[in-house]
């Protein structure tokens, strides 16, 4: 390894710590909560519950589940040398991820269509289409990989990664939002304009910056 290198990877290991400690914060999180409502009934705590709703319930508290396993996983899955090395590994994680995805993506487009999100028509939208892109990811990265299509399944898995990282960037946005700006143009209900926009904000612009680079890396040399 050049010295080069090195220095690059030294330059930006801080990054990656904090990067594993929101990572799994959230991903701790999103799994108790799940754990907790497949278990228990938690109609005092959280109107995401749906009393008597088994079906609503079992999807949006498993989707929370396997969202979890998904963004532990997932950052691992571009380490080239980890590829390389254990190949199995990644062959592995990846049927898990995309199962996951897939569990995701439908538990979460099941509880839109059986409740509905908290702020309504608009937002029921934005997720509805986050989670018809994911599901179209994990397919695509499945499909290509089993044909074994690397270029191609590796622009689907790059693309499935930003989804499965949508989740965490939704929440990061609000705590940048409120930290900056103590909520304005947001509230409770998800209904201000701040939120409106979040609705898609969350995973548009990161998948265009995504479609550029992907461009950008393929485009000849002049
Ligand atoms: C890795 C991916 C995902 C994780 C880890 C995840 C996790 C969570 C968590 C923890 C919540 C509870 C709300 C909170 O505490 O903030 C939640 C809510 C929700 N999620 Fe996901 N989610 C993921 C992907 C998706 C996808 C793809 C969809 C769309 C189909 C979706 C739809 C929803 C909906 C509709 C709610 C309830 C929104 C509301 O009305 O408040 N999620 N998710």
């Amino acid at each position: 390894m050049t010295l080069r290198k090195r220095l690059a990877i030294m330059a930006g290991f801080p990054g990656l710590v904090l990067l594993a400690v929101v990572v799994t914060g959230f991903a701790a999180y999103s799994l108790r909560f799940g754990l907790r409502g497949i278990g228990l009934d938690l109609s005092d705590e959280t109107y995401i519950y749906t009393p008597g709703g088994t079906v609503a319930n079992i999807a949006i508290f498993s989707h929370m589940i396997l969202g979890a396993v998904a963004m532990v996983l997932v950052p691992f899955q571009p380490v080239a040398w980890l590829r390389r090395r254990y190949p199995w590994l990644h062959r592995i994680a990846g049927r898990v991820i995309v199962t996951a995805s897939i569990v995701v993506a439908l538990g979460g487009l099941a509880y839109i269509a059986l409740r509905g999100t908290i702020a309504g028509p608009l937002m029921d939208a934005g997720f509805a289409l986050y989670g018809a892109l994911m599901l179209c990811c994990a397919v695509q990265a499945l499909r290509h990989a089993r044909a074994g299509d690397v270029a191609r399944h590796s622009e689907w898995a790059l693309r499935l990664a930003v989804l499965v990282m949508g989740s965490l960037i939704f929440r990061l946005h609000y705590v940048i939002w409120y930290s900056l700006t103590d909520g304005l143009w947001s509230n409770a209900q998800l209904t201000g304009p701040f939120d409106q926009v979040q609705y898609f904000a969350f995973y548009m612009p990161y998948l265009a910056a995504l479609e550029i680079w992907l461009r950008a890396r393929k485009a000849p040399v002049s």
